[in-house]
């Protein structure tokens, strides 16, 4: 991976957010020329602040839900891989804002692919959606990529549309371009709201019980770097080969990583001093799904991607991260010295 990468002028947008934040830090150790293209970073703390990007990397502050200001950034970046990060990822704030949520992730996705249509420069993009894109069915199995469509709730939903949109573009205009589901990621650095992780390093540092929704709900957990490493693995084959692989690839964790809710709080909290433990919130919630996993046969078997670190190392390395952050190492590199552990694992 590492000589692909040098040189290479990529477009990322979302480079603000918790995955995004990785994934510069992740290229510019590759040797990646990199733009970004985002809104400011959405939480605050924020990776992107505590990790020096916003004065390290070149980036371009706009909206995607403006075509012109979409297609003026990608005119200027002349890239030649294009990753898609930018999005209203919440499936709670999705609740409350739909119409902004939809804007955001369906023709946010518009935008960025028309501006990829008049760019030639353009060798490989990858459309980062989500596990969620599927029409959820309470099943036991993992989730094929050849399953339909559908999402529950308005962000779910707006992610099977932008896959939607994806397969429309990559037809009509033979665009070099694939679409990437993740599962639950979690890691050092995400601050976001309505996040189990975030909630319970939260609930830690004030000395309070977490409060959980859902305990027994099933989610295919992984460690930010996973899915990273796959749309890395997935952008780097698109660009030798993109009618072999322009289409859509599922990067989930090993079916034994998908896990209870109230398991990864309770085995976050006996790897942590203080907690307190944790409490189910018995309010009226909306509806979530039960059971979601992701089959990754065929991105196991076509792209030889793997995944690396299991649940259990996930969670050591989170607890690793916001301990020697604790202690006032520097964020950027611990995130660095994350990267290059698992890039070697
Ligand atoms: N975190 C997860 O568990 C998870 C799981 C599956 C898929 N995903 C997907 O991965 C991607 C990144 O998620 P994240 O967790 O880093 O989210 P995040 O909220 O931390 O980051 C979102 C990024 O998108 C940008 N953004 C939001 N609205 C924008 C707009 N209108 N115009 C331009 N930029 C905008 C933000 O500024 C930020 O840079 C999203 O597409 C999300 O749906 C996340």
């Amino acid at each position: 991976m590492t000589d692909f990468w040098r040189g290479k002028r990529v477009f990322l947008t979302g480079n603000t957010g918790f995955k995004g934040s990785w994934l510069s830090l992740w290229l510019e150790q590759l040797g990646a020329e990199v733009t970004g293209f985002a809104l400011p970073p959405p939480t605050d703390p924020s990776l992107f602040v505590l990790a020096g990007l916003d004065k390290s990397m070149a980036w371009i502050e706009g909206d995607v839900r403006d075509p012109a200001a979409v297609l003026a950034a990608v005119k200027k970046a002349q890239p030649e891989i294009v990753l898609h990060l930018a999005a209203q990822p919440l499936v709670r704030e999705s609740y409350l804002d739909p119409i902004g949520t939809y804007a955001t992730n369906v023709m946010g996705t518009v935008h960025l692919l028309d501006a990829v249509r008049h760019t030639p420069s353009v060798r490989a993009v990858v459309n980062v959606t989500t596990d969620k894109c599927y029409e959820n069915q309470e099943w036991p199995w993992g989730y094929r990529e050849n399953e339909p469509m559908g999402g529950y709730d308005p962000y779910s939903n707006s992610k099977g549309c932008s896959e939607l949109v994806t397969s429309a573009f990559r037809r009509s205009y033979s665009l070099p371009l694939a679409s990437a589901r993740a599962g639950n990621v979690i890691g050092g650095g995400d601050f976001a709201k309505d996040r189990l992780i975030p909630d319970i390093l939260r609930a830690l540092e004030a000395g309070e019980k977490v409060k959980i929704r859902s305990p027994h709900a099933i989610r295919p957990w992984q460690h930010v770097l996973e899915p990273l490493s796959g749309y890395l693995t997935l952008a780097q084959q698109l660009y030798s080969d993109a009618p072999a692989f322009s289409e859509a690839w599922n990067f989930g964790p090993r079916d034994s990583d998908a896990k209870p809710v109230e398991w990864i709080v309770q085995r976050l909290n006996s790897l942590v001093e203080g907690s307190q433990g944790y409490e189910i919130d018995t309010n009226p919630q909306p509806h979530e799904a039960h059971y979601l996993k992701l089959d990754i046969s065929k991105a196991s078997s076509r792209l030889h991607w793997t995944p690396r670190w299991d649940l259990d190392q996930a969670l050591q390395a989170i607890v690793e991260w916001s301990s020697r952050r604790a202690q006032g190492e520097p964020v950027r590199q611990i995130c660095l010295d994350q990267v290059k552990r698992y890039a070697s694992s």
